[in-house]
């Protein structure tokens, strides 16, 4: 057996997975987000370890399975948050992660300084999302503890530390930092230099499916593993959403729909993309792929649930969706709620409902946050074919797979063929796919893709209804750039 952990952004899940593929066992320990201020999103890491800790003993307590019998584990994590520590190995601050918007300054700041090699190097645009951009924020507005800080890690990076007791951050989340040099594999030496760092603040990088060591044996005896339970570096969530979805060839497009959004299609060589949207290492070895983000995704509908709903059941906040017609009857969502990264990577703006009218209903509204959404992730698959690349199958994961309506909806509005896996366990199922690598069970992930993942219903797009999001799309389009203004 393998466990694959995914440390998310609202909770962590960890999957008990056997040799043929199947998942045995999962169990999931939710965690709060901290918003001390608008724009702000941190995490307490010790909560990530505790938390995991405790998934890991569910899974050990509740499943019939020998400890021994569990040969390896690895991570998928929530991308780019920061975790600063110092010389003593202790955490100096909360997490600021991926969705925290306060970096705006620091985003130009990094741009003038470093001109066209930014995207030479990085291969991206300094976005607030970002993580260095969070290091020079700690730097000007934390001096105190800036100065105690010894080296940074990501969020899996650091779980990993804390169950193994070994330092290192791993190439696919690195490349997500704006400090590597993503198509030579290393920190890049320049980008430190202009800020100021330190390379010793990079820690040494590893690969996805290499072995970096074993459990320390308190985390053994608290989670009920044994310590020679081999653990493997893992990979950010959008590369292990993609090695569980079978992304590891050319050709078929990834629509992940988590708390955030994301579009992804797997490339084999360096490309450039000019920034517009996002180029960072795959979790496999020497592979890359391309990505457009949308930041409030799942979370818009968990927002409108919990401000509109009471916290009712996503099952029954969906329910009667599938009779209102395509376009909400006049209603449009834009997906704002906490700025937006593709194609605008703007902060600031804030999302809107318009076209109310007196008869909609909740139903209605429930429509439109998907069709926003579904628009929002749509601007991505329109830069892809602007870029050349042919979107004509897209591979459905996350929140966004487990309706139906929703993926009917996906169909019809990227006009592309969409299909679900045989599981629906996201980045998780990944994670556990390169502990099997790692474990030696497969020669490769795309051996051990053939044997694990399957696609299983299609969605073909409806023309009627590929007709009526067309005409909407460029109405949504023009939304943001009406509503700029409002949050300037
Ligand atoms: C990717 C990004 C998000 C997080 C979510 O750039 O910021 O998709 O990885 O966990």
């Amino acid at each position: 057996y393998v466990i694959g952990i995914d440390l998310g952004t609202s909770s962590v899940k960890a999957l008990l997975v056997n040799q043929a593929g199947r998942v045995v066992a999962e169990a999931t320990r939710p965690y709060p987000l901290l918003q001390p201020r608008p724009g702000f999103s941190e995490q307490d890491p010790e909560q990530w370890v505790q938390q995991t800790i405790s998934v890991l003993q569910e899974l050990t307590t509740h499943s019939q399975v020998d400890p021994e019998e569990i040969e390896g584990l690895s991570f998928s994590g929530q991308m780019h948050g920061l975790v600063l520590l110092d010389q003593h190995f202790q955490v100096l601050r909360p997490a600021i992660l991926w969705n925290d918007t306060r970096t705006t300054e620091e985003c130009q700041e990094i741009r003038n300084k470093l001109g066209p090699r930014l995207l030479d190097i990085t291969k991206n645009d300094a976005l607030e999302g970002f993580t260095l951009p969070k290091l020079l924020w700690v730097k000007k507005h934390e001096p105190h503890l800036f100065e105690q800080a010894r080296f940074f890690l990501l969020p899996k990076d650091y779980l990993r530390f804390r169950l193994t007791g070994e330092v290192h951050m791993e190439l696919s989340d690195a490349a997500g930092t704006l400090l590597l040099d993503v198509i030579g594999q290393e920190w890049s030496q320049d980008v430190c230099a202009a800020f100021g760092l330190d390379r010793s603040f990079c820690p040494p990088l590893v690969q996805s499916h290499q072995c970096v060591g074993t459990l320390l044996p308190e985390i053994a005896g608290q989670t009920g593993l044994k310590t020679t339970t081999k653990v493997f570096a893992g990979g950010a969530d959008n590369a292990c959403g993609a090695v569980g979805a079978g992304i590891l060839t050319p050709g078929v497009t990834l629509c992940s729909i988590g708390t955030s959004g994301v579009i992804l299609s797997y490339e084999d060589q360096d490309r450039d993309f000019g920034g517009k949207i996002h180029f960072f290492n795959h979790a496999k070895p020497d592979a890359y792929y391309t990505m457009g983000v949308t930041l409030a995704a799942g979370y818009s509908l968990s927002w409108f649930r919990k401000t509109f709903a009471h916290q009712e059941s996503f099952d029954t906040l969906l329910r009667g969706v599938e009779q209102v017609p395509p376009g909400s009857r006049g209603l449009v969502f834009t997906p704002y709620l906490v700025g937006e990264r593709t194609p605008h990577a703007d902060a600031v703006i804030r999302a809107s409902f318009i076209g109310i009218d007196g008869s909609h209903t909740r139903q209605d509204f429930v429509r439109a946050v998907l069709e926003g959404v579904t628009f929002s992730l749509q601007e991505s698959i329109q830069l892809f074919r602007q870029a050349g690349k042919r979107v004509h199958t897209v591979v459905s994961i996350g929140g966004g797979a487990k309706s139906d309506v929703w993926l009917q909806m996906q169909a019809d509005v990227f006009d592309a063929t969409v299909v679900k896996l045989n599981h629906d366990q996201g980045p998780a199922f990944g994670a556990a796919m390169l502990a099997a690598v790692g474990c030696g069970w497969f020669s490769s992930l795309d051996e051990c893709s053939q044997q694990f993942v399957q696609y299983e219903a299609q969605f073909t797009p409806i023309p009627e209804n590929v007709h009526k999001y067309e005409e909407l799309f460029k109405i949504y389009q023009q939304v943001y750039a009406q509503t700029r203004a409002l949050n300037q």
